[in-house]
């Protein structure tokens, strides 16, 4: 049997990256793939005028799982807000009722010397899992413009939950934090926001039901500190979809880059979307030297949550470290003094590794 697989290349570095993760799925599973492309973000505004047509979304539905390089890009920064690429992303993200998004962080230890943290904290190490809702909060409540009666114009967007949406982000949580080190800290900012006072309240609900959990809670403003002061002592971090958008982008930093990071955004049912945390760098697209591994691990986190394939899951993993232990570099993580690696060349010393 084959998978369908929707791949979304989208702009930028998008198709560079989504294609060197699609040759080390095709050396660890070869054959069990049908690949359908889909055009979303800038190209598809390019092409259609809109950034995800109907029809590029239904191929998502109907598809066993997404893919997806980055959208976005300077070309198209002055669009109106529903007409951006990034509204192709939060469509999908909606439509298909992708409401966990799993995004880990840790330290690989060869790369100690990139984490810009001191010494005695890079040491020890980190491995955290930053659990962030994704259907709700301020990115989909309501929002717009207005004057007041002095013509004085007003933006307002809306933070928004309901005790439904919290709890089954908690649950995800509390059962990803059961597989690893049974702790899981809900970052809020309940002593401002009415929204992260019933996000708290939820979330100490659900804990009654995982009682071998140990839970804390803790504001977002010192979890950003906390994050860069010891970042050891976080297992699960579980959080509403602006802090965690904005913890992940922090988190990833001290693991040396965001080339590295993949994600994972499930729903309660079959179909999820897999994609790196970094968004399309037009800077440096087509210029080769993108870091390919932040799409590469998110293809292992594919394999691994939607069609149990573990080892082959394991095997890219392996494969990722033995090749960063060798010393292989692309520019964003360059801690040696040998040549950079561009995309292809890291690709092939991966693949290289897999045998
Ligand atoms: C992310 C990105 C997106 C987000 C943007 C591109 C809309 O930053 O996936 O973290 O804010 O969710
Ligand atoms: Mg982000």
């Amino acid at each position: 049997m084959k998978y369908n697989l929707a791949v979304i290349e989208g702009d930028g570095i998008g198709p560079e990256i989504v294609r060197s993760a699609i040759r080390v799925l095709e050396q660890v599973a070869p054959g069990k793939f049908n690949y359908q492309p889909v055009i979303a973000g800038g190209r598809s505004i390019d092409l259609h005028g809109v950034p995800l047509t109907d029809e590029a979304l239904a191929t998502c539905k109907n598809s066993d799982s997404v893919l997806l390089g980055a959208v976005g890009g300077p070309k198209w920064d002055t669009l109106p807000g529903h007409l951006r690429p990034e509204r192709a992303l939060l469509g999908i993200r909606k439509e298909l009722g992708l409401f966990a998004n799993i995004r880990p962080a840790r330290l690989y230890p060869v790369l100690k010397d990139a984490c810009p943290l001191r010494r005695e904290t890079a040491e020890k190490g980190f491995d955290m899992v930053i659990v962030r809702e994704l259907t709700g909060g301020i990115y989909y409540g309501e929002r717009g413009r207005k004057q007041d009666s002095e013509g004085n114009t007003i933006a307002f967007d809306t933070e928004t939950y309901n005790q439904t949406e919290i709890d089954r982000i908690a649950k995800v949580a509390f059962e990803l934090a059961g597989k690893r080190r049974k702790k899981v800290c809900s970052v809020d900012k309940a002593n401002v926001l009415e929204s992260s006072r019933l996000w708290r309240e939820r979330v100490h609900a659900v804990a009654k039901d995982y009682p071998d959990i140990q839970l804390s809670d803790m504001l977002v403003d010192n979890a950003a500190m906390q994050l860069v002061k010891n970042p050891a002592q976080f297992d699960v971090i579980v959080t509403a979809n602006m802090f965690g958008d904005i913890l992940s982008d922090e988190a990833s930093q001290l693991t040396g880059s965001i080339g590295l990071l993949p994600s994972a955004s499930l729903s309660s049912g079959r179909c999820g979307m897999y994609e790196p945390i970094h968004g399309s760098a037009p800077d440096i697209a087509g210029k080769g030297i993108a870091n390919p591994i932040a799409t590469i691990v998110s293809v292992a986190m594919m394999l691994r949550y939607a069609f149990a394939m573990e080892a082959e899951a394991a095997r890219i993993e392996q494969a990722i470290d033995k090749t960063l232990q060798r010393g292989c570099r692309t520019v964003d993580i360059l801690d040696n003094d040998t040549q950079p690696l561009g995309t292809i060349a890291i690709t092939d010393a991966i693949i290289a590794a897999l045998a």
